[in-house]
């Protein structure tokens, strides 16, 4: 059965429909299934920010297809691995989860890797976070999708 991977940040439209993006394309999707949701709901059914698809575009990353979601409890049951982008997406997600096995399936996405940070910047008010971001969030989806490919 394939591994199934959640990427999971505020609004669902800047950082994790790219973190799906780019795990997608490091990954064989016949192995690994990878979605994104948002702790919010406040972009429920748009697409990602266009900055974010332009910085995405920019490296081949084609997020274009991708609608916003929230997070629902369900998604502890359907995943494996649910990544938060940071500090605040963690407490979120925690604070739905009903057990410590629902618990211990939530991870900050940056720990899989030494950046010298621990938080994916929220670039929603920065229009020059989006090239770092990615580059953080790149990072972070090749450490992962080693230790995928790796299994
Ligand atoms: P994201 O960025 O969590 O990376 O999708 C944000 C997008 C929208 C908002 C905040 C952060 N917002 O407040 O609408």
């Amino acid at each position: 059965m394939a591994t199934k991977i959640l990427m999971v940040c505020l609004g669902n439209i800047c950082r994790s429909p790219l973190a799906e993006g780019i795990l997608q394309s490091k990954v064989d999707i016949d192995d690994v299934f990878v979605d994104s949701a948002g702790t919010g709901g406040y972009h429920i059914g748009s697409k990602p920010d266009s900055r974010s698809i332009a910085v995405g575009l920019k490296y081949d990353i084609d997020i274009t297809l991708q609608r916003c979601r929230q997070f629902s409890v369900q998604d502890f049951k359907d995943f494996d691995l649910i990544y938060v982008m940071d500090h605040s997406n963690y407490n979120n997600v925690i604070a739905l989860a009903q057990n410590e096995e629902e618990k211990a399936k939530v991870k900050l996405i940056l720990d899989e890797v030494d950046t010298g940070l621990n938080e994916v910047p929220d670039p929603y008010h920065d229009d020059d976070g989006f090239e770092n971001v990615f580059h953080l969030i790149d990072t972070a989806c090749t450490s992962i999708a080693e230790k995928l490919n790796a299994n």
